[in-house]
């Protein structure tokens, strides 16, 4: 089967190369020019674990390809998939879809016979329809039909996301869509994955109620983590004994500094505004949003507490930049919000992340980046480990210890135990945990700047 991908990003690059993987011809097409040029000599733009030798691999078998020609290579493909960016339009959080429907124009001046076009983009319910609508309006004559078919795929682990789906949803308006994509996805579909078909528009919502759900629980676990805090609970044990609830699961139960990335943040925001717009308000979603928020800055004044309640002029060393660990993604990284916090009460900054830091340096003022653990722990008067990558679970804690002015580790992934670091003669502190407790904080402030977002959030469009 031949593909095309429209947008070589994050999600484009995985599943055109994934696709070419099963045997299909893909070929993967961009407007910017130095993006596709840097593909052909097979330099990756994004870090993502196994993609670099994927696409060697099927770039050599000659079944992967890049270009920034975009008509031959519509119009000789039987699917074209739609993988542009959706992001959150500046000043009202709705999806910005002006890529997709720009690419929808596109598309439809290139097509040649029947061809699915398919939509990997993260996008409101009803946009299905208005790609139709322009590629009719375009090119009256085009033998086309539009699919829905959000990806599920997690940064850092989404090669192995996208072979061993737990589904993969397609949603159809004409039975003739069903054959064909039973096809792409076969390889698949013989694996067992559920291939579901639903409505476009039921499609379109799933991915927005799926991702919502899971920020939502993150959230929930955060929330009740500050519970234990204050209450003496152990927030792992409460999260075991919920997941081991077969209605409930035991994933997504990690308590955290909150949830950050290119997707929980845009899709609940899109939701609620979806919601908003279709008088049927998300208020869960709402509050998820609000909350987290709260949470990123609220972790930073966890972090003075636990130095004492002063971190002027000090040192503190951060672990983890990015998001979460396998990805040099630093969008919505609670570190931003965390470092900008306690630059903010005067401290100064050291950090190091494994791959994160040249994003890092984009976005973050005034840090000074080192390379290693050991190198932020020297003269650092406390370490934050804010992301979990393997490289921070094991640390020879005698050796950190010894290089730090101070032994304050803050552990905002829970990835050490109390009792050990204590006997490294760490003082500790980590999340909902009774034995490392984090230092209480007044709660007023955070309740009332949650009612404040909340408001802000509800008050129209
Ligand atoms: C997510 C979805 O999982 C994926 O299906 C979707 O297509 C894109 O968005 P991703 O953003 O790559 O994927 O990361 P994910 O692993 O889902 O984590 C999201 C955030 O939640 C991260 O900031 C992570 O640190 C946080 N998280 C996750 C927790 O704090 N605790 C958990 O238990 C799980």
């Amino acid at each position: 089967m031949k593909i095309a991908m429209v947008g070589a990003g994050y999600v484009g690059l995985v599943t055109g190369v994934c696709l070419a993987d099963f045997g299909h011809e893909v070929i993967c097409l961009d407007r910017d020019a130095d993006k596709i040029r840097a593909l052909q000599d097979g330099i990756i733009p994004i870090y993502e674990p196994g993609l670099a030798e994927l696409v060697k691999a099927n770039t050599e078998a000659g079944r992967l390809s890049f270009s920034h020609e975009m008509k031959a290579a519509i119009g000789a493909s039987d699917v074209v998939f739609v993988a542009v960016g959706t992001p959150s339009r500046r000043g009202d959080g709705h999806a910005d879809l002006s890529y997709v429907y720009a690419a929808a124009r596109e598309i439809a001046a290139s097509l040649e016979g029947f061809t699915l076009v398919v939509t990997k983009s993260t996008v409101p319910v009803g946009t299905g329809d208005e790609v139709a609508r322009i590629i009719a309006a375009e090119n009256p004559n085009a033998d086309v039909l539009v699919v829905s078919n959000p990806e599920f795929l997690r940064e850092g682990a989404a090669i192995e996301d996208f072979k061993r789906p737990d589904r993969i949803v397609v949603g159809i308006e004409d039975e003739r869509a069903r054959a064909v994509m039973t096809e792409v996805y076969r390889p698949l579909y013989l694996n067992q994955a559920p291939l579901l078909f639903t409505s476009r528009r039921t499609a379109e919502l799933i991915k927005y109620a799926a991702n919502a759900f899971l920020a939502m629980k993150v959230t929930f676990i955060n929330e009740i983590a500050d519970l234990c805090d204050r209450t003496g609970a152990d927030v792992q044990q409460v999260a075991q004994g919920m997941g081991l609830d077969k209605r409930i699961g035991a994933k997504f139960l990690h308590a955290g500094p909150g949830y950050g990335g290119s997707c929980f943040p845009k899709d609940t925001l899109a939701l609620a505004k979806i919601g908003q717009d279709n008088d049927a308000p998300m208020r869960l979603v709402e509050a998820t949003i609000a909350v987290n928020e709260q949470r990123k800055r609220a972790m930073a004044r966890k972090i003075v507490a636990a130095c004492g309640g002063d971190v002027r002029g000090r040192t503190i060393g951060i672990l983890g930049l990015t998001f979460k660990p396998n990805t040099d993604d630093m969008r919505e990284a609670p570190s931003i919000d965390i470092i900008r916090g306690l630059q903010d009460r005067g401290a100064r900054i050291v950090a190091f992340d494994p791959q994160g830091m040249a994003a890092a340096e984009a976005v973050l003022d005034d840090v000074r980046f080192a390379d290693s653990a050991y190198a932020v722990a020297e003269g650092a008067d406390a370490l934050v480990l804010v992301t979990e990558w393997n490289a921070f679970r094991s640390l020879d804690l005698a050796r950190l210890k010894s290089l730090m002015a101070a032994p304050v580790f803050v552990d905002l992934r829970n990835v050490y135990r109390a009792p050990e670091m204590v006997r490294h003669g760490f003082t500790y502190a980590s999340l909902g945990r009774p034995d490392a407790a984090m230092p209480a904080l007044a709660g007023q402030g955070e309740a009332a700047g949650i009612e404040a977002l909340l408001g802000e959030l509800t008050a129209g469009t």
